[in-house]
């Protein structure tokens, strides 16, 4: 087991792919999110994508254990310049114990991710931490799937500041795996 995992780790830093191997034994790392409507998630998801397997994914509502696990990334949609309620819960009452490990908080927002620095000001705030890297990524807003209470917020937002309400997807999944491999090289400088 321990010759799997030593060249699993070389595989991944060293990019020897001849090593690569089962999934399950490679997670040293866990991306904890929160997401209402499935953009962040599915952010986290590409994100791992491109730390080569070694991120294991998981909503913050359901992580367990999280002590098998070297680094800790926390990602959150925004909501009203908030948090999702999940991941302030889970700050809430996890904040200890992830806060040593954390390698880095994205947030997934509506705002040009230029202009949402303050955001993940916020963020690394809450986690009382300073994150190695934090990335704000563009999201989707599909009117569809939004609750009723969401569809008449967000309606009367976009017509007070007379804007079109109209759904989009800014996501960008080349973005998501470019910022899994920057973690990756993080995390392999370390080593
Ligand atoms: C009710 C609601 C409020 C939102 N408020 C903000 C906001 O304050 N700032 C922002 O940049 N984006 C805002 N957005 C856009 C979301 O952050 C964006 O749609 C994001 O992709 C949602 O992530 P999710 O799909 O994981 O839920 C809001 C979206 C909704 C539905």
């Amino acid at each position: 087991m321990k010759i799997i995992s030593i060249g699993l780790l070389i595989a991944a830093c060293g990019g020897l792919s001849v090593f690569a191997a089962p999934a399950e034994e490679q997670k040293s790392v866990v991306i904890v999110y929160g997401s209402r409507y499935g953009s962040t998630a599915r952010t986290a998801e590409w994100i791992a994508e491109g730390m080569a397997g070694k991120a294991a994914v998981v909503a913050a509502k359901e992580a367990g254990d999280l002590g098998g696990y070297e680094k800790v990334i926390l990602g959150s949609g925004i909501y009203g310049d908030m948090l999702h309620a999940d991941m302030i819960a889970f700050l809430e009452k996890r904040r200890e114990e992830v806060k040593d490990k954390l390698l880095a908080v994205f947030v997934v927002c509506g705002m040009p991710p230029d202009q949402a620095g303050g955001y993940l000001e916020m963020f690394a705030g809450k986690c009382r931490a300073k994150p190695l890297l934090a990335r704000a990524f563009s999201g989707w807003m599909k009117k569809e799937i939004l609750s009723p209470e969401d569809f008449q917020g967000l309606e009367k937002y976009y017509k007070s500041v007379n804007h079109p309400f109209a759904s989009y997807d800014h996501t960008d999944k080349a973005k998501c795996l470019e910022f899994g491999r920057e973690l990756l090289a993080k995390i392999c400088e370390a080593k």
